[in-house]
């Protein structure tokens, strides 16, 4: 039998409700069963796009049923972690966009609660599927750079943060919201290396919210490897997707589908175009079923993901306190 999913957000700004419909829909194993969203608009826009599932008035309705065994979180930041403590004490798996939540002390609650049931915690980091990272994931993989010692990747361009993403009682800020892609992308290039320290600036300003607005972020990691996110709403112009340096060779993506590796290749000094590889989001639900279904490793760890949050609670810390912040093992 089908395992029976439930969304919960089904939000008008980028459409993600109806992007988690329809790639549950495309997915062997799993059936879509229902829909909740706190705006009746929301919910109106669910019945009509979503007419054969059954669209719930009020969060705990879908909770008390027992169509719903994964609910599917897609909803501003702040309501990540006790929603989903909340379906995990249901007995329900969950699955819950970025960021996974505000801080390492929420995702340890709801990591405890996902294990009291035995039930399954995850999060949607689709971006470890895009291509521009697949791309320089292979070359650091392949050691074509020789050891590696710097990563830059940045995230910038000048948009107004609307509606919960300009408001920091939401989870709304940079840091958090391409943040949560950047740094956990981060984390999986560098594994089994962890982070150590982290230095950040954050810039308030530009648009009328109360979050950051630009903030980068300077992470020390115990391989060696000095990283640098830059996320940004407020950059009229930007710095490239990616510079990943080694002392062999040197990766540079000025923008999502354009790569050039330089350095000594072959045993002479070379600079040659690489090809950007596809973007695969469609694995994620796939992965995620085969998870539930036929015991396949989770597709994304909560606990790695942890990783991430450390370096964003650090981040936060050192953009308080002006001072690098150590991260404890
Ligand atoms: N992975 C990605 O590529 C990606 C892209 C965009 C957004 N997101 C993530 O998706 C999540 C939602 O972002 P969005 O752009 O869809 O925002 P949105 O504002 O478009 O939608 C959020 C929806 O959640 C509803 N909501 C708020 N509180 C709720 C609650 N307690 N219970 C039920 N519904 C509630 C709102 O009414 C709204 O319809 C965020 O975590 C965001 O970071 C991820």
């Amino acid at each position: 039998m089908a395992i029976g999913v439930g969304l919960v957000g089904y939000g008008g700004q980028f459409a993600m409700g109806k992007h988690h419909a329809d790639n549950v829909r495309k997915t062997d194993g799993l059936v879509l069963k229902g829909v909740f969203d706190v705006d009746p608009a929301r919910r109106d826009a669910a019945k009509t796009e979503q007419p054969d599932v059954v669209v719930y008035d009020t969060f705990e309705a879908l909770l008390d049923s027992a169509d719903i065994e994964l609910v599917v979180l897609i909803t501003p930041h702040d309501t990540h972690a006790p929603l989903s403590i909340a379906a995990s004490n249901a007995g329900k798996h969950v699955l819950t966009e970025k960021v996974m939540c505000l801080n390492v002390a929420e995702c340890d609650a709801m990591i405890a609660a996902a294990k009291k049931t035995g039930k399954c915690l995850s999060v949607y980091q689709n971006r470890r599927l895009d291509g521009d990272y697949l791309t320089v994931k292979k070359q650091i993989e392949s050691g074509t750079l020789g050891n590696l010692f710097s990563i830059e990747s940045s995230v910038n361009g000048y948009w107004f943060p609307a509606g919960w993403r300009g408001v920091k009682k939401s989870g709304g800020g940079m840091l958090y919201d391409w943040g949560a892609h950047l740094t956990d992308q981060l984390v999986q290039l560098m594994l089994p290396a962890r982070p150590v320290s982290v230095y950040a600036n954050f810039h308030y300003g530009g648009h009328d919210v109360d979050v950051e607005t630009q903030t980068t972020v300077s992470i020390r990691f115990d391989n060696g490897v000095m990283a640098q996110i830059d996320v940004g709403c407020v950059s009229w112009l930007t710095r490239p997707r990616w510079l990943v340096r080694g002392e062999k060779a040197a990766v540079l993506m000025p923008d999502w589908e354009t790569c050039t590796l330089r350095g000594m290749l072959n045993g002479s000094e070379q600079q040659m175009s690489i090809p950007v590889e596809a973007s695969a989001w469609e694995r994620f639900y796939p992965a995620l079923s085969a998870h539930l279904n036929d015991g396949a490793p989770l597709p994304v760890d909560p606990t790695e993901v942890r990783i991430a949050l450390s370096v964003i609670d650090a981040a936060f810390e050192s953009g308080r306190t002006g001072r690098s912040v150590e991260i404890a093992p």
